[in-house]
């Protein structure tokens, strides 16, 4: 099979969020970007945020960066590095701004400011009182910030190669990123894409759960083409649980309505979210609230027939409230769960919504991994923004409203980092290895010969159900031993998966044989990693590590104070330092969390 070639500065796998914001940053500044993206750009799963992008701006009330900075950390149960945690939190009213100015059309307070509501683990002065600081536009806050990052992206002509899907990073034997290789649908030609700068903004992998907040597409593209090429996976056993996605459909039913003032009751009618958080009640951080659900439903105080979900109650809301600041989950509540909110309560269970882990980057966005004795070493040509990344800014546990945040900051210091180092590379391109771009063709080349293999759909789905059995809200040692050896059979049988269509033109079984690919190197990364870390710390509870006044909420400091690197090969396990120093104030020092 001919490959042929594309050239240019630089290539983005991605264009949701921080894959459009990074675009902006390279095409601005008169680099010759490509963006490939499976879907549209505005069809990005960015278009699901719903709640808003964190910001301590303070238009209703006082609030500041280092507040910000401090619940962040606290919410990462101190697994984030505080330095890029500080980068993130100081930059945040930037590129707010910012992107108010490239025509965001936020929501406005009276005094015509952008209109800012309180978020789960969001809090003023260093964890007292709830603070308003989630910028949002009604409940389509993605949906607002993809449309305006789109246009901005065509007024500085970034080339867009839409219903591209990457197959591969190509990589020589210095070990630098010379580009991806990648599979037009429409044709079913593959093509290499040479660039001196490679940015990966392909988002999550939610898709590994049988039951997730998260689009079709979010298959951990990115993740598995950089496990393939020998990058190691950070900190993938932390899988964040939204409290509440619609029983039994999943989709996400945003924190934005609890910061509003919705609450959430069990059986009994009771707020129970009391007990488990006096301070912050509903507004606690999101790993505490999903667990404080699953509690009350497996002690039998859960709602319906079967007592398995909570209610999320909004009927004491003014309506003007629901119908101008949350219209979308009025709508999904009406069309998924058939309860109108304003009247009735909506059913929510946890569910699988984020992965904190990924690959690794610094705060300049540059994907580093250990290399002569330097554990963050960067790997030339090679950058990572969004959900796909570890920077590590959310560390065991993100804060609603952090993600948005994360790709505006993170997207536009990738896209300045390569764009700084684009200018200092010789002006002709490395030359691409041969056999890089061989190993895309035979993944395509099998899969077209294999003959009675393992079937997509069903091994996909035994994929799902392993993750969601295994790796849950509350994790258990035997069933995370089981889980690994589970997923290991899984992984057999994706390599040896067939397809019954081997037509070349818009082949989606041809998609989505390629994308299973990608999903069981993050599912394998993530039970891996989960069943090795013998703590408990933020969205990672073991029932064999407890909370005891040695261990705080489970936490061994001592031991586990330290970031996982899983690499492909041999499933090996290595380990680095947390970065617990910040660039300018002082060390956010551990203690027990509690809201
Ligand atoms: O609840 C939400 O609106 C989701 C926000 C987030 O994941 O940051």
């Amino acid at each position: 099979m001919d490959i042929s070639k594309r050239t240019f500065d630089a290539v983005i796998v991605g264009a949701g969020g921080a894959g459009l914001r990074a675009a902006i940053q390279l095409s601005e500044s008169g680099l010759k970007t490509a963006v490939l993206t499976k879907v549209f750009p505005t069809r990005s799963h960015t278009v699901a945020a719903q709640g808003g992008v964190a910001a301590s701006l303070g238009n209703s009330e006082e609030d500041h960066w280092h507040w910000h900075m401090y619940d962040t950390v606290k919410g990462s149960d101190w697994l984030g590095d505080q330095d890029a945690i500080e980068f993130m939190c100081r930059k945040a009213n930037e590129v707010v701004i910012e992107l108010e100015h490239y025509g965001m059309p936020f929501d406005r307070t009276e005094a015509g400011r952008i209109y800012q509501r309180p978020f789960g683990g969001h809090m003023s002065n260093f964890g007292e009182k709830p603070v308003r600081r989630s910028c949002a536009a009604a409940d389509r806050t993605g949906h607002a910030m993809l449309h305006a990052l789109y246009q901005r992206n065509v007024r500085a002509n970034t080339q867009f190669f839409v219903e591209w899907m990457a197959l591969d990073l190509i990589r020589d034997a210095d070990g630098d990123v010379l580009g991806v290789t990648a599979l037009e649908m429409e044709t079913g030609e593959i093509v290499a894409f040479q660039a001196k700068a490679t940015i990966f903004a392909t988002g999550g992998a939610g898709r590994i759960f049988h039951s997730s907040t998260n689009a079709f597409i979010n298959t951990g593209d990115g993740l598995g083409m950089a496990a393939r090429a020998g990058i190691p996976l950070e900190d993938m056993e932390f899988s964040q649980y939204h409290p509440t996605g619609v029983d039994a459909a999943g989709v996400l039913i945003t924190e934005g309505v609890r910061g509003e003032g919705g609450i959430q009751r069990n059986s009994s009618g009771e707020r129970f979210m009391e007990r488990y958080a006096p301070n912050a009640k509903d507004l606690a951080s999101r790993d505490v609230v999903s667990r404080a659900m699953v509690t009350e439903i497996n002690e039998g105080r859960g709602c319906g027939p079967h007592k398995d979900y909570v209610q999320l109650d909004l009927s004491h809301l003014d309506p003007q409230v629901i119908m101008h600041r949350l219209p979308g989950i009025r709508e999904i509540s009406i069309q998924f769960a058939g309860a109108d909110p304003i009247r009735e309560p909506i059913p929510v269970v946890p569910t699988a919504h984020y992965q904190m882990g990924g690959i690794p980057t610094n705060h300049h966005g540059r994907v580093v991994m250990p290399r002569d004795g330097d554990a963050n070493a960067p790997v030339t040509g090679f950058y990572a923004a969004g959900e796909c990344a570890c920077t590590s800014v959310h560390g065991a546990n993100r804060l609603g409203t952090n993600s948005l945040l994360d790709l505006l900051v993170f997207g536009k210091s990738s896209g300045e980092s390569a764009s700084e180092d684009v200018r200092r590379m010789p002006k002709a391109h490395k030359p691409l290895p041969q056999e890089a771009l061989e190993r895309s063709v035979e993944r395509v080349r099998r899969l077209d010969a294999q003959q009675g293999g393992a079937d997509v759909h069903e091994t996909r789905l035994a994929l799902q159900r392993t993750m969601q059995n295994h790796c849950g809200v509350f994790r258990f040692a035997d069933r995370l031993k089981e889980g690994v050896s589970r997923i290991l059979e899984v992984q057999r049988d994706v390599q040896r998966t067939a397809i019954g269509d081997k037509s070349k033109v818009f082949n989606t079984a041809r998609v989505e044989a390629l994308e299973l690919d990608n999903l069981i190197e993050v599912a394998v990364a993530t039970l891996v990693s989960a069943e090795a870390r013998k703590e408990s710390r933020g969205a990672h509870v073991r029932d064999d590590a407890p909370d005891t006044p040695e261990h705080p909420n489970g936490r061994d400091d001592q031991n586990w104070l330290r970031h996982t690197l899983w690499f492909r090969d041999g499933n090996r396990l290595e380990y680095k330092p947390v970065q617990l120093t910040p660039l300018s104030v002082d060390t956010i020092e551990l203690k027990k969390r509690a809201y």
